[in-house]
């Protein structure tokens, strides 16, 4: 079961309204019960009382039968040596004489009566009521201290919900900052209007963030640096090889060949980390310009054009549309020259490379699809790996999918590599961004 904070607290507060509820409903309702009965005891008292003080001789001798609405208390005069009641609301009902002086509960013909017996020294006078009727009275009385639980119950229910899901509100909002971080956006999560329990975590977290960063810099600076390093020796021993060129025996040219292009290989793989280093540098808002991606596009496909001509390859654009980006020139050029340079080395020779750039979701996409071979699907999610290298056949560093990935992070991007669903073979490689116009 997923655990959910708000679906704890909200049911927790709701079972301990619910018990505070049942508990207050109860306890009113006997507590109503009881003081009614009290009420009604009362009652009985005092019509008895009324009788000795002499209104027992305005009742009437002989009632009529029957007159007496069922819910009305009865009352019985005994003058002391008379077998037969002197006075009597109800003659037919036969109260017990004898009942003991205060109140009893007694089965008279049949039914249950509550009896209050007030002795005098030359009468007693019975005053009764249906205990039936009483129990009704009270339990109307009591139902009724019960509907305030049963009105509040539900509303403190609901009260509760819109309260917890509106003090989680903001960890939700914190939740969705910290999903947004990834290696090129850095940002501190706000503590404006955050609870001063949460306020430790929140620190934390951006303390974490703040190293993490500083711990991605320094590696990026290491790389950059490390790949600076590196090339000026290395363009020495690109010279060296060139003047060491014609004093080379014939019977070593092969092997002097290989040599070079060892150098050429860690040539570009040097570049490669620089331009990958500069692709995970933060982004600089203030560097961006409005770049006109069609011409992006064109540039790149013109640069490799002689090499696509030599082999054969028919490179071309097929849809332009005239979309424009937020970004810096050179980063969009280097992530379309990486997805280019990709299609025309794996495509064998008098392949076709089609370019387009579209926009679709309020993205602005360029889609390179070709005719090479394609990728395994199990190895496609790992083409935009570092070093990963799914053909080693073919030369490379394994890194150019990298930098498009970085560069498309950068900017708030995607790119994405599928095989062609249209029955040929080849990939389609695109990287999207967010329309800048
Ligand atoms: N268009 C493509 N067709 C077939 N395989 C591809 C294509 N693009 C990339 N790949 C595969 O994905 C791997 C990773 O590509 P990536 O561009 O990152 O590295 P690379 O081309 O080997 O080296 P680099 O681009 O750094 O010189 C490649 O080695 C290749 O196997
Ligand atoms: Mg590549």
């Amino acid at each position: 079961m997923i655990k959910s904070l708000r679906n704890q607290l909200v049911f927790a507060l709701c079972v301990l309204v619910s018990i505070v509820g049942v508990v207050q409903g109860v306890s009113s309702y006997q507590l109503s019960k009881a003081g009614m009965s009290a009420l009604l005891d009362l009652r009985l008292e005092q019509v008895a009382g009324r009788m000795r003080g002499g209104f027992a001789d305005s009742l009437p001798a002989i009632p009529a039968r029957g007159s007496q609405p069922e819910g009305d208390i009865v009352i019985t005069i005994w003058k002391d040596d008379q077998v037969t009641p002197y006075r009597s609301t109800e003659p037919t009902l036969a109260l017990p004489r004898e009942a003991p002086a205060g109140f009893a509960t007694r089965a008279v013909s049949g039914e249950e009566w509550r009896i209050y017996t007030l002795r005098e020294p030359s009468m007693a006078i019975q005053v009764a009521q249906r205990s039936a009727v009483r129990h009704e009275l009270a339990e109307e009385r009591a139902v009724k201290t019960l509907w305030p639980m049963i009105v509040l119950v539900p509303l403190v229910w609901i009260a509760v919900l819109l309260v917890v899901r509106r003090s989680l509100r903001k960890l939700n909002r914190l939740g969705a900052q910290v999903q947004g971080i990834d290696v090129s956006h850095f940002q501190q999560l706000s503590t404006s209007g955050v609870p001063i329990e949460i306020r430790p975590f929140i620190d934390s977290i951006n303390l974490m963030i703040e190293r993490l960063a500083q711990s991605i810099e320094s590696e990026r600076k290491f790389i950059s640096d490390a790949a600076h390093e590196l090339r000026t020796p290395l363009t020495a021993l690109q010279l060296q090889a060139d003047n060491l060129q014609p004093h080379i025996a014939p019977g070593n040219q092969e092997r002097f060949r290989e040599l070079r292009s060892g150098i050429t290989r860690s040539g570009g793989l040097i570049a490669q980390l620089l331009r990958l280093a500069r692709a995970d540098a933060v982004l600089q808002t203030d560097t961006l310009e409005r770049v006109d991606v069609p011409a992006v596009v064109v540039n790149a496909v013109a640069e490799v054009l002689p090499i696509a001509m030599k082999r054969g390859i028919d490179i071309g654009a097929d849809e332009m549309a005239s979309a424009f980006v937020r970004a810096v020139e050179a980063d969009v050029g280097i992530a379309v020259r990486n997805l280019v340079s990709n299609a025309i080395r794996y495509t064998p020779d008098d392949g076709k490379v089609d370019l387009s750039v579209q926009i679709r979701d309020g993205m602005v996409w360029i889609d390179v699809t070709d005719t090479g071979p394609g990728i395994a699907e199990e190895l496609l999610p790992r083409v935009f790996d570092r070093f990963f290298r799914a053909n080693t056949q073919i030369e490379g560093s394994g890194l150019g999918l990298s930098i498009v990935k970085a560069i498309a992070s950068k900017y708030g991007g995607v790119a994405s590599l599928r095989n062609r669903h249209d029955g040929r073979s080849g990939i389609v490689a695109s990287i999207g961004f967010p329309s800048g116009s």
